[in-house]
């Protein structure tokens, strides 16, 4: 597809990153099983490995399905370029990669996936980078966080597991003032729901693994530049405004402009961490974006009945959904996701943790798995899984305590979805 700004989300989706395959004119992208690509002569292998012109060499770093998926996902955020990696949690670490350095700490929002709480809290300590965590709500408490060393704000869009929404534009005024990188993981959202570029961000980072594949098939990551940084303004951010050792002294910012950070992810990032996605996985989540617009307005569609008859049920507390109007939340979801809140949300039923456990074994539908974005509904107890390593306060702060259940709301019948609740309630208060 030549470039065509002004298509709509539903025809990008479909074409963007993907032209006829120019040796055979396959109409799908091919899936390049290759892991090297034969140089036109000897020059044509130095130029490549100098940077000097752009192609492929070898699948580590980049292959033409991989290719494809980036153009197309940098694309519906409204990015400069992307980089895809092997999962969601490497694309976090490869987008803090460039940025960080021993001694350096990322301002962290409290509501977060509990997995990116542990690598956030725990495992980025061993490369000397610490997370300073913070209730975004609390802008003050934002500001008062950054320090000279802090080098990048960090929050989800839409907030796992509690679907709860973060005031994007509030963020990124914090962020632009202190002249530092804002990241948004849009995991939750899609770039249907919310485009953070569009809200300031910087960069955005997915988990390919969930909405943007869509059925459960693929674990793959994603790191959207929106190229409208200035890595070169306050010295903050040397691998991107100065020489490169490994690259003959080439200053990626100066060399690439916009494409600077996606240049760096491919060239440094994938080339010496190798978090690699292969190009079967590019293949499902290409054919998974072609449908992500139905599937999406599905997902609201279903989570928007679903929670709203939740709310009505005696032996249920509380119902997280931005998308209701009880939500302490809602007046932000027509602002930062106009398209609906998503299909992501918790429960808090009255029977505390023991009816939370019959809850979950009860229900027949809905799979009890640790994934969400599915299109098959799912559901998991996350303080006891996927939040398993948080402490109390944490749990409390990520909106996963005891009593709590995560719903991932599919694309079925919703009737039958609220069918399938009703009975396992029933149990689980019985
Ligand atoms: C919001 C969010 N971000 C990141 C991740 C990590 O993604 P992955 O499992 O693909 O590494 C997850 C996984 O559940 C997630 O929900």
């Amino acid at each position: 597809m030549t470039d065509a700004p002004n298509y709509g989300f539903e025809t990008l989706q479909i074409h963007a990153g993907a032209r006829p395959d120019p040796a055979t004119g396959a109409r799908q992208v091919p899936i390049y099983q290759t892991t090297a690509y034969v140089f036109r002569d000897a020059d044509h292998a130095a130029a490549l490995f100098n940077l000097q012109e752009v192609g492929y060499i070898y699948s580590r770093l980049t292959n033409p399905t991989v290719a494809a998926l980036q153009e197309r996902v940098a694309t519906l955020e409204g990015g400069a370029g992307a980089v895809c990696c092997s999962s969601g949690h490497a694309a976090q670490i490869m987008a803090l990669f460039p940025l960080m350095g021993p001694g350096l700490n990322v301002v962290v929002s409290t509501r977060l996936y509990g997995g990116s709480i542990t690598q956030f809290s725990q495992t980025i300590k061993r490369f000397g980078w610490s997370a300073k965590f913070v209730d975004f709500d609390d802008l003050d408490a934002v500001s008062a966080a950054i320090d000279d060393d802090t080098r990048a704000i960090f929050c989800e869009s839409i907030a796992n597991p509690g679907g709860y929404i973060t005031d994007l534009d509030a963020i990124a005024k914090i962020s632009n003032a202190a002249g530092l990188p804002l990241i948004v993981d849009n995991t939750s959202a899609t770039p249907y729901l919310c485009r953070p570029i569009e809200h300031g961000a910087t960069l955005v980072v997915h988990s390919m693994t969930k909405y943007l594949t869509g059925n459960g098939t693929v674990t793959g990551g994603c790191i959207v530049d929106s190229g409208k940084f200035d890595w070169s303004a306050s010295g903050k951010f040397p691998s991107l405004s100065d020489p490169e050792p490994a690259y003959h002294g080439l200053k990626f910012h100066e060399t690439f402009g916009p494409l600077a950070f996606t240049f760096h992810g491919i060239a440094i990032g994938l080339r010496d961490l190798g978090m690699t996605l292969n190009p079967q996985a590019a293949h499902y989540t290409l054919m998974g974006i072609e449908t992500l617009s139905l599937r999406m307005e599905r997902h609201v569609e279903n989570a928007e009945k679903v929670a709203g008859w939740l709310e009505t049920q005696d032996s249920v507390e509380s119902v997280t959904y931005a998308g209701l109007k009880s939500s302490p939340y809602h007046d932000r979801v027509e602002r930062i996701c106009p398209k609906g809140a998503g299909g992501l949300f918790t429960i808090q039923l009255k029977g505390g943790y023991d009816a939370c456990i019959k809850f979950v074994d009860s229900l027949e539908i809905f799979s009890h798995v640790a994934n969400l974005g599915d299109t098959r509904s799912l559901v998991i107890h996350a303080a006891s899984t996927t939040h398993r390593q948080l402490s109390d306060e944490q749990l409390t702060a990520a909106g996963a305590g005891l009593d709590v259940v995560r719903i991932s709301i599919g694309i079925e019948d919703a009737d039958d979805l609220i069918a399938d609740l009703s009975q396992a309630l029933e149990k689980a208060t019985a």
